[in-house]
């Protein structure tokens, strides 16, 4: 199924109010700027060409003094994390290229102009809202723009194969509908600033241990049922400019230069027309462009410039490689004029209304905020409280944020920078907390209330302060960066212990989580009540407040299963995480080195569909988050491939909840897929009937070459979250195949 531009024929569940279609029309106004026909452009330019020009667009370097040999900057570079030059003979302009999917990065500390930090991905995902993830992507997007960038290095849609994986935070889920359907709005709501949006990274790169050297081994079938399948939908939605092919390995192949991933199931079957970028030194030889990669990204990081000289070269002696040339300029132009990037140029300098975006991120952070466990509604506090211990987690200083090529930097920098090590790449890879702190925030809800902070290093300190209030809240944080897997689930820096002792002491205890991973909670059971922050960005410290004092009904839904333990997960040992030297770049330590990752396992049962496959329950499922107020969900009946039920407000204040609709089984084979959402806010008393259209993909099996939905009985089930789940609907369905 695709998703097409014209709103009128796009299936019910995504139209959503026509609140997508919004951000399919945005795209859409973006190439009616751009002018008609980008592909007849295209080809006009390519002919024009000179067989100089044409290896112009094919490279690009990273505008900044890194690597060996760094190049000197081009006049009309921005430091950013790429530039590719323009042909200004043909009206081309140059590429300005910037991370990333949360705001515009920091770059190792160069860029100190400031940018609107939006939360993680996992807490964008946590609002299961596609209509405020595409504003999200419209904010950074218009900053990208004002700071002279053309192409944001977003989209990151890798799902959460292994919950350890350091770059979790800076993706959206364990599910293909949910990340797919997120994902593209985020490019759409990018893309509406007439530049080019990325998905990345294609494909399947699921852990940052060797990364560039991780081998994963997949069947065809689990690749495109689950992770592939993400990126398909993200394509259909936000039809993103180009999509950067990831470090890893596939099958045997490097994902940049992967027949299968690039050739097959990018160009050939979902007919995609933009470009495929690498990422930044993924590059393993020039065969890479034959075998479907169309841009050389800060080429310095690989080990030779391949698609320049070298290219040029193959290109007269070879029919094969100028024919891949002229593909490749065709694509990359394509997705210049199809956004638009020459007729409204960019330019640094642009105004940026900081406070207004601002906005944008502090309702992602209120939205996106998970309450996990609230015993005896021991929230939302009164504002009458008394004594408030505030304990932990630099609370009193900011926010924590996740750490690598996407980490953003506020207005005036982070509010602390606690450095993780030495060596080389230790500007990037250091805790930092964003300027929002929950204390202030806290302090302002709270006037009346006595609040004392401690900082957590001495437990007997805060278990002191934790006796002598009437709540203590624990501030608990768990960093994580790209380039570097954790090595286990646990809270670091002795918390859990501290947790344990002050809930221990006052059994009115909060924890308030800001971590980019899930967590094991061994204190689980002392405490009165859990919020799953992640991290929260530029006003995140005023999130977490709000909802702990009840300003926000909090609504978040975990887009993540927490395990139960690690012994439940597919590979309870992360491949390389304990013979592996911790390696930010994830460099190959000999040319020929491979390091297996079997995804064969758990094939396409990612997260939720892993337990239910393998009767396991987890400490918090997929889909869960408790509310201020009840709702039910009811009604569930299905016409085709068409659902509707009935959701309602049964409590006393307004607030949002999610409506989660499940394959349980087919036939008699029980299998669980996500097969449709959507986020309703409705006022105490209120209901609303929901139809919502489900993708026949999440039916069928990927067969033969195309999509088969055996013919019989199908169940489904609303579910509360992936394990709580409603009464059965059954529905008969015909046998179907079908190509992409
Ligand atoms: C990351 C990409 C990023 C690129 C440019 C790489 O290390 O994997 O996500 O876009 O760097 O900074």
């Amino acid at each position: 199924m695709r998703y097409p531009i014209n709103p009128s024929a796009m299936p019910l569940r995504c139209r959503w109010s026509g609140r997508l279609a919004g951000a399919l029309l945005l795209s859409a106004g973006a190439a009616q700027a751009a002018g008609p026909d980008p592909a007849a452009r295209a080809e006009a330019t390519l002919k024009a060409m000179t067989p100089e020009e044409k290896t112009v667009l094919t490279h690009g370097i990273m505008p900044l003094p890194i690597g060996a040999n760094p190049p000197p900057l081009p006049a009309g570079a921005v430091p950013g994390a790429g530039y590719v030059a323009g042909i200004p003979r043909l009206g081309v302009p140059a590429l300005t290229e910037t991370d990333a999917s949360l705001g515009v990065s920091y770059v190792f500390g160069l860029r100190k102009d400031g940018a609107t930090a939006l939360p993680s991905g996992l807490a964008q995902a946590a609002t299961w809202n596609p209509d405020l993830v595409r504003r999200g992507g419209q904010m950074i997007g218009s900053e990208a723009r004002a700071k002279g960038f053309n192409v944001l290095l977003a989209g990151g849609t890798n799902l959460m194969r292994d919950p350890r994986n350091g770059r979790t935070f800076e993706y959206l889920s364990e599910d293909p509908l949910l990340s797919g359907v997120l994902v593209g709005n985020a490019i759409a709501g990018i893309q509406s600033n007439a530049i080019i949006s990325t998905i990345k990274h294609f494909a399947l790169n699921g852990q940052e241990t060797g990364r560039k050297f991780a081998d994963v081994r997949i069947s065809d079938a689990a690749a495109r049922e689950s992770d592939l399948l993400a990126f398909q939908i993200g394509i259909e939605i936000g039809r993103p400019g180009s999509v950067m092919c990831a470090y890893n390995q596939v099958n045997g192949e490097h994902a940049c230069s992967s027949d299968y991933l690039l050739r097959r199931v990018l160009k050939r079957d979902w007919r995609y027309k933009g470009f495929v970028m690498s990422d930044w030194g993924a590059v393993p030889g020039l065969e890479a462009a034959l075998n479907g990669l169309d841009q050389q990204s800060g080429a310095q990081l690989d080990p030779a410039v391949f698609f320049a000289d070298k290219l040029a070269a193959a290109a007269k002696a070879d029919p094969g490689y100028a024919a891949r040339l002229d593909d490749m300029n065709r694509r990359i132009l394509y997705a210049i004029y199809a956004a638009g990037l020459d007729r409204n140029p960019v330019t640094p300098g642009g105004k940026i209304d900081l406070a207004a975006n601002s906005e944008v991120a502090l309702e992602t952070a209120r939205q996106g905020v998970v309450l996990l466990r609230n015993e005896g509604n021991a929230l939302p506090l009164a504002r009458t409280a008394k004594r408030i211990a505030v304990i932990g987690g630099y609370a009193d200083t900011g926010v924590l944020s996740g750490a690598g090529s996407s980490q953003v930097h506020g207005e005036g920098g982070a509010a602390a920078i606690v450095p993780i090590g030495g060596g080389p790449w230790a500007a990037f890879v250091s805790e930092q907390y964003h300027r929002s702190a929950p204390l202030k925030a806290i302090r302002e809800l709270a006037p009346q209330a006595e609040v004392k902070y401690r900082d957590g290093r001495y437990v007997s300190e805060a278990v002191a302060a934790a006796k002598d209030a009437d709540v203590a809240i624990v501030f608990a944080t768990k960093w994580s960066t790209e380039g570097i897997d954790q090595p286990d689930l646990a809270l670091p820096r002795g918390q859990d212990a501290l947790i344990a002792a002050v809930a221990a002491a006052n059994p009115r205890t909060i924890v308030v989580l800001e971590t980019g991973n899930p967590v094991l909670m061994p204190w689980l059971g002392q405490t009165a009540a859990v919020v799953e922050a992640w991290y929260p960005g530029a006003r995140g410290g005023e999130a977490i407040a709000s909802v702990l004092f009840g300003e926000t009904n909090p609504s978040g839904r975990l887009p993540i299963t927490f395990p139960a333990s690690l012994a439940d997960l597919p590979r309870p040992e992360l491949d390389g995480l304990a013979t592996l030297e911790t390696n930010f770049s994830g460099d190959a330590p000999t040319p020929d080195a491979r390091l297996p990752v079997n995804y064969d396992i758990e094939g396409p049962d990612l997260g939720y569909r892993w337990n239910a496959r393998s009767g396991r329950k987890a400490l918090f499922p997929f889909g869960h988050g408790l509310s201020y107020t009840s709702f039910t969900a009811t009604g569930l009946a299905l016409r085709g491939t068409r659902a509707t039920l009935t959701v309602a407000n049964t409590g006393a204040r307004e607030g949002a909840t999610v409506a989660q609709v499940y394959l349980t089984a087919r036939g008699s084979e029980r299998k669980q897929r996500l097969v449709a959402f959507q986020r309703v806010n409705l006022a105490p008393g209120a209901s609303q009937k929901l139809t919502l259209a489900i993708d026949p993909r999440l039916l069928a099996d990927w067969h033969d070459g195309g999509w088969a939905m055996p013919g019989g009985i199908y169940t489904f089930a609303i579910g509360e979250n992936a394990e709580q789940l409603g009464s059965p609907a059954t529905v008969r369905l015909p046998a179907r195949r079908w190509k992409d």
